[in-house]
């Protein structure tokens, strides 16, 4: 007998509700609710008949035309590449997926396409989901954790599925550690087994949720001390996940870290940058060359599936959480767009179909 997903898989109607932007700038005012074709898949990809998907600041970055002329490729552009959802068609060549199939998935970035009621997605970014996670709480998932999963494996940490060697790492220090990727960032840190200082903005809610999440020292970054970013309990770090969109001030970051245990290279204490600027480029380059035991790391979040199947068998475990900053539907993204672009959500914006 047929479940509810696979009967709603069954019924593709031939077009479907889709919020677009067709000129940069123009923020929350410039998205348009449209009608358009629902998408086919191609060979290898999938139709998805979304539940959930999340924003990041990338999505508005885009829109604003800060990374024109390679993003968006085209307008009309409907944004957003984090979704959750239903199998509702499979391409050709596809193995290991069927319409019904619960899923999360990271979409192209060039094609964007998740603020509608249908997205093609490849099944090389696709991952099944548990019963156990909402598609509210998969859809955070995709760009933020990964992006924190991958931050914090470049200064060194180490999960459950990782067997290389390396310097054992102590102490790290997680910036805006209550926005999207931080209150990942803690939680993956602390499964890593680090000790957690983390600095977010003074308001009671981004920082109970930073203690909520593990962070075992939380600094306001308003405050003197927390603008200084120093461990209160006088820890050096060994890495420090630098998710606050303020560039770094690398003279303010050098006397905190711990040098490494080593000489240079892998053993160094690094500083991951989500928001690198030009300058921070050419700090990088420059302590790569002199193999600086203190470095500056600049990190642009490249996915592959096996990040995404961890992170989500992390969720499947109750190891996980997404915290959600707030919940808006199709016809109220606007709102989630403003919300996005204030830049200071507690968690994920997530976008409900
Ligand atoms: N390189 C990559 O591949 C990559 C991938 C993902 C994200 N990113 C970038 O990483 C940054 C964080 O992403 P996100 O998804 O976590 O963003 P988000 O969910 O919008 O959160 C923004 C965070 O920034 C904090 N913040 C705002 N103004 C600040 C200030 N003046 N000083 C310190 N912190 C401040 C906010 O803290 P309060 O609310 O406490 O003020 C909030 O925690 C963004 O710039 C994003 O574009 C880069």
């Amino acid at each position: 007998m047929d479940t509810p997903e696979m009967k709603a898989a069954a019924e593709v109607p031939q077009k479907m509700r889709a919020v677009q932007y067709d000129a940069y700038g123009g923020g929350a005012a410039g998205l348009k609710h449209v009608e358009v074709a629902v998408p086919e898949p191609k060979k290898g990809e999938l139709l998805l008949k979304l539940e959930a998907a999340s924003l990041n600041p990338v999505d508005w970055k885009m829109q604003k035309g800060m990374l024109r002329p390679l993003l968006p490729p085209r307008l009309p552009f409907i944004p957003a590449t984090d979704v959750a959802g239903v199998v509702a068609a499979v391409g050709s060549g596809i193995d290991g997926f069927k319409p019904g199939d619960e899923v999360v998935a990271l979409l192209n970035a060039f094609s964007g396409g998740g603020l509608a009621e249908y997205a093609v997605a490849s099944a090389k970014l696709t991952v099944k989901r548990p019963s156990s996670a909402s598609a509210t709480e998969a859809a955070g998932l995709p760009t933020a954790a990964i992006t924190a999963l991958k931050s914090l494996r470049s200064i060194g940490a180490k999960f459950d599925d990782d067997t290389a060697a390396g310097k054992p790492l102590a102490n790290v220090l997680i910036t805006a550690a209550s926005g999207g990727v931080g209150l990942y960032a803690v939680q993956l840190a602390k499964l890593a087994g680090l000790h957690v200082t983390a600095t977010c903005g003074g308001g009671a809610r981004g920082m109970d949720a930073a203690r909520g999440a593990g962070a075992d020292e939380v600094l306001d970054y308003e405050t003197p001390e927390g603008a200084a970013m120093r461990s209160p309990s006088g820890r050096k770090y060994d890495g420090v996940v630098h998710c606050a969109p303020a560039g770094v001030r690398w003279s303010a970051f050098k006397p905190l870290l711990s040098g490494g245990n080593g000489k240079g290279g892998k053993n160094s204490s690094k500083v991951v940058d989500l928001t690198p600027s030009f300058s921070a480029y050419l700090t990088a380059a420059l302590h790569r060359v002199t193999r600086a035991r203190k470095r500056l790391v600049p990190l642009f979040m490249w996915p592959n599936k096996a990040e995404l199947e961890f992170l989500v068998g992390l969720v499947k475990d109750g190891k996980l959480k997404t915290v959600v900053d707030s919940r808006y539907t199709l016809g109220d993204v606007s709102k989630a767009w403003e919300k996005s672009m204030e830049g200071h959500p507690t968690g994920k914006i997530i976008v409900e179909m």
